[in-house]
């Protein structure tokens, strides 16, 4: 099979954005340097956003001034308003993403716009992308459910690609922003989000396992045609303005998961796996991730 997939790695953005106490500008560049030498070509870096709402990302600009980057990766940033696009373009970003929720509720409580309101910052950022030659892509948050509204319909989902694809976007990371997904659910709804709109879009998936469904997800979302995967490495994660949200998906897990079953991706497990360690150091605690306790399925054991 051997087919390649491509893990966006975000665990310095989504991961730290949740944590507590604040970590030190250098640690975040040293994670992010650690992070583009394991073979991860894409990466979410950081967010420019009011720093009253996510104070860990206040360094935002600092981090990106700082970072030694490497010519083979793209260093992403999350952007919510015009203001967080210029200021992408300003750190240099190699690409901003923006985040419409599907319920009124959620959004209101992430960005405090209306859902109307985000669009708009929607059209807005892109054509300040647009003019630094500078790639975008939107995202829809609580794709799968909601934790203040519940059930979220596909119509809704439905209607938000159909709004992004209207303002020209190419690529899209469809969220289970508080783990509510179910593979059944995943599995329906990328079917018929591919066969719908796949020959136009690049869709992505961006997964937490809040509930401990996040690799079977995965293995849904293949299943339907996905590609593109969002991980956090070690698992850390979780956005601050939900509800006992738990981290992503682990990278490391899911290079591990893909690379067992055969796909490939341009990951280097083992320097991941060290990676995911340095993480649980930096923070003083331990993580989510499971194959960096375990260790790879293939590292035997003595039998004594
Ligand atoms: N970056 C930095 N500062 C910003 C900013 C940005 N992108 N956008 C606005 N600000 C500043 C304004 O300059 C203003 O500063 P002041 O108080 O010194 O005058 C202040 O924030 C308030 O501006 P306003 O436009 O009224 O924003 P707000 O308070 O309504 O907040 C958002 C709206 C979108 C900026 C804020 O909710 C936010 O940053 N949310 C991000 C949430 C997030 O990252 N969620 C992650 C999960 S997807
Ligand atoms: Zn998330």
């Amino acid at each position: 099979m051997n087919q390649e997939i491509e893990i966006r790695e975000v665990g310095t953005r989504d991961g730290i954005q949740s944590l507590g106490a604040f970590i030190e500008t250098s640690r975040k560049v040293e994670l992010l340097e650690a992070l583009a030498e394991t073979g991860l070509r894409r990466i979410e870096a950081t967010s420019f956003v009011n720093p009253k709402a996510v104070p860990q990302m206040a360094d935002a600009p600092d981090v990106m001034a700082l970072v030694r980057r490497r010519p083979d990766v793209k260093y992403e940033g999350l952007v919510p308003n015009v203001r967080g696009a210029q200021d992408a373009v300003k750190a240099k970003m190699d690409a901003v993403s923006v985040v419409v929720m599907t319920s009124e509720a959620f959004n209101l409580k992430n960005v405090r716009m209306s859902v109307e309101e985000s669009l708009g910052q929607s059209a807005a950022i892109k054509e300040v992308a647009d003019a630094a030659a500078m790639p975008s892509m939107g995202a829809i948050g609580t794709a799968f459910g909601c934790p203040y509204e519940g059930d979220v319909p596909p119509s809704r989902v439905f209607t938000l690609i159909e709004r992004f694809l209207a303002l020209g976007f190419s690529e899209l990371m469809l969220a289970d922003t508080t783990g509510m997904a179910n593979p059944s659910q995943i599995e329906q709804v990328m079917s018929e989000v591919l066969d719908r709109w796949g020959d136009r879009v690049l869709f992505g998936l961006h997964l937490h396992n809040t509930r401990g469904m996040g690799l079977a997800n995965v293995v849904a979302g293949l299943r339907a045609g996905v590609r593109v995967f969002d991980a956090s490495v070690a698992g850390i994660g979780g956005c601050p303005f939900a509800p006992q949200a738990a981290g992503n998906i682990s990278t490391e897990d899911t290079v591990h998961m893909l690379h067992e079953m055969g796909y490939a991706t341009s990951v280097d497990l083992e320097r991941l796996i060290e990676v995911a360690r340095l993480a649980q150091e930096m923070l003083g605690r331990e993580l989510p991730g499971q194959v960096m306790k375990a260790g790879p399925r293939w590292q035997l054991h003595a039998a004594v």
